[in-house]
């Protein structure tokens, strides 16, 4: 259980949240840190925004849409309890992080602090910025529950350590990092500090204040059940106005002069022109839905659930479970003697239900500390139901080795 989040708190109202999830129907989805089913209010939004884009046209539906399209920096702003002149909505994770990360500039000697269990996508990008740059990149070590340890990053600090980039929730291992003490300390030392918090968002509270990072990344389509192809980057408004995009275009920058540009005064210098209109729209109904909901709520059965995954997991001769920290979070990776994590998913997707599997690439440092093989990974949310996550525990019990 996450100590923040007791399993006490308020209960959700678990039948009208799944007769608003058509794909219950079909299937047992415990692959939210992959892709959450969108509930009916988001598939609407988009199929109705399209078939407005077929009727009138594209231009002409954005257009009606004006007032919809511009509330969604309301609600993400509202959802993270920052400015809507902090955030740039984006098409995934990835882009909003490397539009941060890459604005950046590193000399040699740089130093950037990140975790054991950093994203393979932005480890490669620390390798790369790297390599041209001469910066190290220097792993902050854990604590002994496998969390980032504080007091090990606080004796890491002097005066070469240009950037703190960590995954709040990693995306595999359960682990929930210290997100807040990180930021406590990078606030102290006036560090930079990016916050991946791709897995976080939707199945807790995020907020970039308590929080004290300087830019966050998040995506839509996972925990926040938003569609595919969403995210959207935040950047404090201080920090904003000193990062040049690593690209532009003329929408984050106007051509005001024949040789020069003007970037926008807000997040937005990091967006291009053309969009998606019909999944940001969507993306700003899950946000929405999410609120409305209530973040503790989400968290508070989050954990009940992950919590009954593990134990009736961990109750299978066999069956180890590979997850790090107090108060884990609803990725629950594991893996069962004698049987590949891909022939478990094969088999779970024979009984309709819908689980993952995690590659040591994904999360190579931690893969090779503790010798990890490919996992399984189960993302329970708060709208899949106790017999749902039993279902998934029976069939493993048939599976041990
Ligand atoms: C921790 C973490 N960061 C970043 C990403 C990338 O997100 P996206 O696929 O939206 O770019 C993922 C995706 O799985 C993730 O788990």
């Amino acid at each position: 259980m996450n100590p923040r989040f007791p399993e006490t708190a308020m209960p959700i109202a678990l039948e009208r949240l799944r007769a608003d999830t058509p794909g219950i129907a079909n299937r047992i989805h415990l692959n939210n840190a992959g892709a959450a089913l969108m509930p009916r209010p988001v598939i609407e939004a988009m199929k109705d925004y399209l078939t407005r884009e077929g009727d009138i046209g594209g231009y002409e539906a954005a257009g009606e849409a004006a007032a919809r399209l511009d509330g969604v920096y309301d609600s993400v702003a509202r959802l993270i309890n920052a400015r809507r002149d902090e955030i740039a909505l984006m098409e995934n994770a990835t882009i909003a992080w490397q539009m941060a990360f890459y604005a950046l500039s590193f000399q040699p000697g740089d130093r950037i602090l990140t975790t054991r269990a950093e994203y393979g996508t932005n480890y490669v990008g620390f390798l790369q910025v790297a390599r041209r740059t001469g910066a190290t990149i220097e792993v902050i070590p854990d604590d002994a529950q496998g969390r980032l340890d504080p007091v090990a990053l606080e004796g890491m600090i002097d005066g070469k350590v240009r950037l703190i980039a960590i995954s709040w929730i990693p995306t595999n291992g359960g682990l929930v990092n210290p997100a807040a003490e990180v930021g406590a300390i990078a606030r102290r030392h006036g560090i930079p500090y990016l916050l991946d918090a791709c897995q976080a968002l939707g199945q807790m509270p995020v907020d970039v204040e308590a929080v004290g990072c300087d830019m966050l990344s998040a995506t839509g389509r996972k925990f926040l059940r938003g569609p595919r192809g969403t995210g959207f980057l935040y950047v404090r408004r201080s920090v904003l106005v000193t990062l040049e995009p690593p690209m532009i275009d003329h929408f984050g920058a106007t051509w005001v002069a024949r040789d020069r540009y003007e970037l926008r005064d807000d997040a937005r210098r990091f967006e291009t022109w053309e969009n998606n209109y019909a999944a940001r729209l969507g993306l700003g109904v899950a946000v929405d839905y999410a609120l409305d909901i209530g973040l503790e709520a989400i968290a508070a059965r989050c954990a009940i659930l992950s919590r009954r995954l593990r134990d009736g997991l961990a109750a299978i001769p066999g069956v180890e479970i590979r997850d790090l920290g107090p108060g884990p979070s609803a990725i629950v990776s594991f893996t069962v003697e004698g049987r590949q994590a891909e022939e478990i998913k094969r088999r779970a997707a024979e009984k309709s239900i819908n689980i993952s599997t995690s590659q040591p690439s994904s999360t190579l440092l931690d893969a090779l500390a503790r010798g990890l093989p490919t996992l399984v990974r189960a993302s329970p949310h708060y709208y899949n139901n106790e017999d749902e996550i039993d279902a998934l525990v029976e069939l493993i019990g048939t599976m041990r080795g």
